[in-house]
């Protein structure tokens, strides 16, 4: 291999470069690499000053995440750190792409950092279930401020170099050809003396103020709640403002070892890996072409196509947005046009960007209008004659080439690519509600659909800023098929004697933002009820029956005031108590540990099932999903890696356990059964 870290002189300024693909990542060779670069350095006596710069398309994006587990290799990152801030020569740190994690603590080791205007540089490792080990959070607040240190540790988002150079983080930004520049800052300040050195600044940590750390976690609670790394970060930083530097760097690293060593930490990364793996098409042929999207149709302007559709404008692609009458067509783009002002004033688009966004889109009521299209997404009523009538339509319109998707969430993907002459074109694209919010793109592959259209799909995901998972053709696709096995045990426990908000409380205090019966209530209890009052088969009939459809009627399985807030309902009590004599179903105290085995335990199986018969690619597509659609922990890692770290002979035990009560077409997936025999695991 050949060695990732070159040097050249410029003069008498030394220029280190990093060459490692794809985003330079810290790996052993690279700091071994750079501290030779350093020593080189201070022993060559026409070296009066040290550049230090990546080649690629970023600066160090951090620690290389692929080394994590494995036996340390020397030299560490926090003595790479000390070695360059030790250099008795000024260096530089030429900043592009994103300096991120251990790439930012090199950045702060340098004495000065020059960046271009669009570089980004952050503190991510609390999304890695870490925080910044070499020094990281000592540096920073000495360096950036401790509000600015605080923020960007505990939430692991970057900040543009503008705010970086606002903030001290960042010395001079520089436009055009960056290291030329780099090395005419060093020769500016070759002869500085003393070097400013971030491990020994004051300046910015004298004056804070302690109570901004409670402060702080009062404003976060609602996102940091489950997660173990955000409070280890405020105790890092906090600890800045407390104890020398050398003392700091120990505890610091405590807290990080700590952390390294924790199941959130090794779910978290193990996730990292689990989402861009999620792009990847199995089997795919490299001579595979992705079509060219230009214009998007969208058809139907309601919730779905209106969100949809703003995903597309936002990325700069053309939409033209199809209505059957000019109400509903008016209705959809009005959503369309205020959603865009309400991110506008929280600050997330300038006024330019939603001009030009909106200037995209072009509300229609000629169908004919879709023929130009290089794709169109079918939004309309979840009804399969509805569809195939719809895709029967589009067949005779759309130019040949173009590719036709449904948003369907349930429906068969083949039925409906067999209403058009050409289902290899077609496919599903199960964008979840908001369209315009949620990450998650499941892409759902039919028999016939060509594989540059699976690929145009899962690259076009990537651009509008999705994650795409792909999904094979069967009932609910992986998210939705997961969600019904937890739903129908839920309300079966209500009946034996759990009470809805004990369901909701044991999945909230498991991680998950809501439990099935208070997602139930937000979405609309009556979504897919047959609509006929007096037919009541089911415990969510009786809701329906009596208009308790949920948030939107004041009254769904919670009584809700009018500000929305929920309180247990003696109506929904008496109804479930009903119910359940008439099934003769025996009531009897439920413990949380059976709602856990009979809610969860069955969505591995279901998820089993899924990968047994592929329709899932890899267990982590499942777990890509869940996070992603449904807000499953992300310090779990996900259904299957739950499973994994839970044992999957303890999950086969539980459902054993449970299976009696049941319902009654519970089936085991032989894959869960033999992994388990096994001692095997679905996720690595
Ligand atoms: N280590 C190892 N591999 C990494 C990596 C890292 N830090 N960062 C990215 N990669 C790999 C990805 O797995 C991917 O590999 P693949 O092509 O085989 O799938 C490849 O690099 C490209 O990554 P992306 O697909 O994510 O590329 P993007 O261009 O979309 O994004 C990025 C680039 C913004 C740099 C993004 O990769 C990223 O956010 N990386 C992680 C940054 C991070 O978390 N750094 C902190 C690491 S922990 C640390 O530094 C600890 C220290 O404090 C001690």
């Amino acid at each position: 291999m050949t060695d990732p870290i070159s040097t050249r002189k410029h003069g008498d300024v030394l220029i280190v470069l990093s060459n490692n693909p794809p985003v330079n990542a810290l790996s052993a060779a690279v700091r071994q690499g750079l501290v030779d670069a350093i020593d080189a350095a201070e022993a060559d006596e026409a070296v009066k000053a040290v550049v230090i710069a990546c080649e690629g398309q970023t600066f160090f994006a951090g620690a290389d995440i692929t080394e994590f587990g494995k036996p340390p290799v020397m030299p560490w990152l926090p003595m790479v750190v000390d070695r360059i801030e030790t250099c008795a020569k000024p260096v530089v740190a030429a900043i592009h792409g994103t300096a991120l994690g251990g790439g930012l603590e090199i950045a702060l080791g340098c004495h000065y950092r020059v960046a271009v205007p669009d570089a980004k540089l952050g503190t991510p490792e609390v999304k890695l279930g870490l925080l910044p080990g070499a020094g990281g959070t000592q540096r920073l607040p000495r360096v950036a401020g401790v509000p600015k240190a605080l923020q960007m540790c505990a939430t692991g988002s970057p900040i543009g170099a503008k705010e970086a150079f606002d903030c001290g983080l960042v010395d001079r930004l520089v436009e055009g050809d960056l290291v030329p520049h780099a090395v005419a800052y060093a020769e500016e300040v070759r002869d500085t003396r003393p070097l400013p050195v971030s491990s020994e600044r004051q300046d910015r940590i004298a004056a804070a103020d302690p109570a901004m750390f409670d402060e702080f976690r009062k404003a976060n609670g609602r996102k940091f709640r489950g997660f173990d790394a955000p409070e280890a970060n405020i105790r890092a930083v906090k600890i800045a403002t407390e104890k020398p530097f050398v003392e700091g760097v120990i505890e610091e690293r405590k807290l990080f070892m700590e952390l390294m060593g924790g199941g959130q930490a090794r779910a978290q990364q193990y996730f990292f890996f689990a989402e861009r793996k999620a792009a990847k098409i199995e089997g795919l042929a490299e001579v595979v072409v992705p079509r060219d999207i230009r214009k998007v149709g969208i058809i139907g302007a309601g919730t779905m196509g209106g969100g949809i559709s703003i995903n597309f404008l936002s990325a700069g692609i053309p939409v033209t947005i199809v209505e059957m009458g000019q109400e509903a067509l008016d209705r959809g783009a009005g959503v369309i046009a205020k959603n865009y002002q309400a991110s506008a004033a929280k600050g997330r688009f300038t006024a330019e960007q939603v001009e030009k966004a909106m200037g995209l889109l072009s509300p229609t009521l000629d169908f004919q209008a879709l023929a130009d299209c290089d794709l169109v997404i079918e939004a309309v009523y979840e009804n399969m004659d509805v569809k195939k009538e719809v895709f029967g339509r589009l067949d005779k319109i759309a130019k040949p080439g173009a590719v036709l998707a449904s948003n369907t969430s349930y429906l068969n993907v083949d039925e409906i690519a067999a209403s058009t002459s050409r289902p290899q074109d077609v496919l599903g694209l199960h964008f979840f509600s908001p369209a315009n919010v949620m990450k998650l793109l499941e892409v759902v592959r039919g028999a016939q659909t060509a594989p540059d259209v699976l690929l145009t799909a899962m690259r076009l995901a990537k651009k509008i800023r999705k994650v795409a998972v792909v999904a094979g053709v069967c009932h609910g696709f992986i998210g939705n098929r997961i969600l019904m096995p937890r739903q129908v045990e839920a309300m079966k426990l209500l009946l034996e004697g759990a009470t809805p908000s004990q369901v909701d409380r044991v999945h909230v205090e498991f991680g998950m933002p809501m439990g099935p019966f208070q997602m139930a209530d937000l979405a609309g209890v009556d979504i897919g009820w047959h609509r006929d009052p007096s037919r009541i088969e089911s415990l969510r009939d009786a809701l329906c029956a009596i208009e308790r459809w949920g948030q939107k009627k004041g009254a769904g399985f919670y009584d809700y005031d009018e500000k929305r807030r929920p309180s247990p309902s003696p109506v929904v009590q008496d109804i479930i108590e009903k119910f359940a004599a008439e099934k003769n179903v025996e009531r009897r105290e439920i413990s949380d540990d059976e709602i856990v085995e009979r809610t969860l335990y069955p969505m591995v199986n279901e998820g089993a099932k899924i990968l047994e018969e592929g329709m899932a690619q890899r267990a982590s597509d499942i777990d890509v999903v869940w996070v992603y659609g449904y807000g499953w922990p992300v310090y779990r890692g996900g259904p299957m890696h739950w499973a994994d770290s839970v044992g999957l002979q303890t999950i086969v035990d539980g459902l054993k356990r449970q299976q009696e009560r049941m319902q009654p077409d519970f089936s085991f997936s032989q894959l869960l059964l033999d992994k388990a025999a096994k001692g095997e695991k679905f996720t690595r």
